[in-house]
């Protein structure tokens, strides 16, 4: 086979050692945080319609326009791998009847896809774990989402993050703003970049998100959406604000912050970092109280958010390590039979176990300290005959021999 077909496809990548370890630990702390919320786990198929996506996202969002891997199934029907969550989540509670169960919190977590220029912390497969609040349209539900994402990166150990958040308004407020926008930058619009000259025709909020510098400067001038908020809205947004005052949460509130997808409206928010370069979001989220109507679900209010397994990992200063073994030394062929029935007595014991076939003592020994292993057991000629075995701690380096009975107990 060609060499570089025996490559990960571009944009993807194998996780192995202390690399998977963090992966994993990754998602079991979101586990450990979903279920403190009392969130239920939502498994979903990774292809859905293209529809799907595409009236969710929006098509003039970058997503549905350029990034997603569409393609004809055997009977010409498109698919699209998923690039995020909360459509297949949408799709989920109206297919499935769960819409007659709200309030409802959905853990759910795994790869998404999207065509994008990879670079450090941005792939072309990715990994989110995401949380959903759907059916409580109070802004406690804001600040509660917002506190779930906060408890889930202080336990994660992750420091130094901002909370920027905004409000985008209700869907009036949001209309009233966009034509605002529209007539400002139209003025200018042969100083904008190409791309922003598309969003002023396609979506002229994510104008305010470019980052292109001279696009920068003409947003100093634009207008400023809170200017635009009606008073339910800014009562909704002060009331989120002072929930989160309450419970001791900073945050700093960016006018400009208007995330790229089209289904959110009041409350959007985004961590962020300076320690990942180009790729500075490493959570985000927000309200999408119309998405369920639109996508033919009832007049149901929601918020969530999500956030990159891969941006985590670089971040986290934690390194989780693989729960200690039982290394188990066995020194030829024939003693194997006894090393792998005292495995399966350890193992029972749920026990991580493993053995060793021992060609050169010095190496096998380095190894099992390099992998922080607890104990390790010696089966050889002189453990046969006396019917003992000799046991090394290998912190406090003592040696003992013992009894099967006396080194099931001690293990
Ligand atoms: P998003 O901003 O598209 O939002 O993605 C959320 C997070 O996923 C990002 O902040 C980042 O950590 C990670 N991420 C996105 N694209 C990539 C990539 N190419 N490579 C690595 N990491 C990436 C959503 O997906 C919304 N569905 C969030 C949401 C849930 N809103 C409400 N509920």
């Amino acid at each position: 086979m060609e060499k570089s077909k025996l490559q990960p496809v571009k944009g993807t990548q194998d996780f192995f050692g202390i690399n998977s370890q963090k992966f994993l630990h990754v998602v079991d702390t979101a586990k450990a945080i979903a279920n403190n919320f009392a969130y239920s786990d939502l498994l979903l198929p990774i292809m859905e319609h293209t529809e799907i996506f595409q009236r969710s996202l929006g098509e003039s969002s970058d997503i549905a326009n350029k990034e997603m891997y569409t393609f004809d199934d055997r009977k010409s029907r498109s698919l699209t791998l998923r690039p995020e969550f909360t459509a297949s989540v949408v799709r989920s509670i109206i297919s499935s009847g769960l819409q007659k169960t709200l309030p409802l919190k959905l853990f759910s977590h795994g790869p998404l896809f999207r065509y994008e220029r990879p670079q450090k912390g941005r792939y072309r497969q990715f990994h989110q774990v995401n949380f959903e609040y759907i059916g409580n349209a109070d802004p406690m539900a804001d600040a509660e989402i917002i506190s779930t994402a906060s408890h889930f990166l202080n336990k994660l150990g992750i420091k130094g993050l901002t909370l920027e958040i905004n409000s985008l308004g209700d869907p009036e407020s949001r209309k009233e703003y966009t034509r605002a926008l529209v007539k400002y930058f139209s003025k200018y619009e042969d100083d904008l970049s190409e791309d922003s000259k598309l969003r002023l025709k396609k979506n002229p909020l994510r104008i305010l998100d470019s980052k292109d510098e001279g696009d920068k400067k003409l947003v100093k001038g634009a207008p400023i959406i809170s200017e635009f908020w009606n008073k339910e809205s800014k009562t909704f947004f002060d009331k989120v604000l002072s929930y989160l005052d309450s419970i001791g949460i900073q945050y700093k509130q960016n006018d400009s912050l208007v995330r790229g997808l089209d289904y959110y409206s009041h409350t959007v928010f985004e961590f962020t970092t300076d320690k990942l370069g180009a790729q500075a979001t490493v959570l985000a989220g927000g309200r999408y109280d119309k998405l369920i109507s639109q996508m033919g679900g009832d007049d149901i209010p929601a918020i969530g958010f999500a956030s990159g397994i891969e941006r985590l990992m670089e971040l986290s200063e934690d390194s989780p390590i693989n729960e200690r073994s039982v290394d188990i030394f066995v020194f030829g062929p024939e003693f194997m039979n006894k090393g792998f029935e005292l495995a399966e007595k350890i193992r029972s014991k749920d026990i991580r176990t493993k053995i060793v076939f021992v060609k050169n003592m010095n190496k096998s020994m380095k190894k099992s300290l390099h992998n922080h292993a607890k104990h390790i057991i010696f089966i050889g000629q002189e453990e046969i005959q006396s019917n003992e075995y000799k046991i090394k701690n290998l912190d406090s380096r003592q040696e003992e021999s013992l009894s099967l009975e006396e080194l099931l107990n001690k293990l």
